[in-house]
């Protein structure tokens, strides 16, 4: 069985990820990792070199490396289903589920806050009250494919072990 963990960035994808698989001992694949491995170039120099465009098309085009292993954490980047067809991809992968870590408007902006630098989508923000503008909208757009997961958990004031014992609980 494979689990895929999708999500806004600063949902939690990959730390709650990591200790998913190590808690079920499954293997653990970080998507942004992969893509970078990959291409020889972070996340943020895929961007700011060869663009967005070219970064989705990445994105979808090594999916498929990653949805037919087994025993299998994958954290996805927080645009992957949002793109061409790589939600219904996902939730068509044999005997794998997709769980959406849902978080609100509120803890996004917190958690972003002091990383605005790192990620290319919102580091042109100037101030907490435009980034959590531009998260509001950013949500609400991206919510119509995060809503196909077959779960969703609400993370909002729980740790990555709460988070994880839900999980666990979902899949029993
Ligand atoms: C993105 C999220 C990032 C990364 C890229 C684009 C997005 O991944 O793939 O910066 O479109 O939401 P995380 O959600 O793992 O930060």
């Amino acid at each position: 069985m494979n689990v895929f963990l999708i999500g806004y960035m600063g949902s939690g994808k990959s730390t709650v990820g990591k200790l998913l698989a190590k808690k079920l001992d499954f293997k653990f694949i970080d998507y942004d990792d992969f893509l970078e491995a990959k291409e020889g170039m972070t996340v943020a120099e895929l961007f700011n070199v060869k663009g967005e465009v070219y970064f989705r098309k990445q994105e979808y085009i090594y999916l498929q490396d990653v949805i037919n292993l087994d025993a299998t954490v994958v954290a996805f980047g927080g645009g992957t289903p949002c793109y061409g067809h790589n939600m219904t991809t996902m939730l068509g992968a044999p005997d794998s589920i997709v769980i959406y870590l849902k978080a609100n408007v509120q803890t996004l902006t917190e958690r972003l806050k002091p990383e605005l630098l790192q990620r290319p989508l919102i580091q042109h923000l100037k101030s907490d009250d435009e980034l959590n503008e531009f998260i509001r909208k950013h949500l609400f757009e991206r919510n119509f494919y995060y809503n196909q997961a077959n779960y969703k958990v609400v993370i909002d004031d729980k740790s990555p072990s709460e988070i994880v014992s839900e999980i666990i609980d979902l899949l029993n």
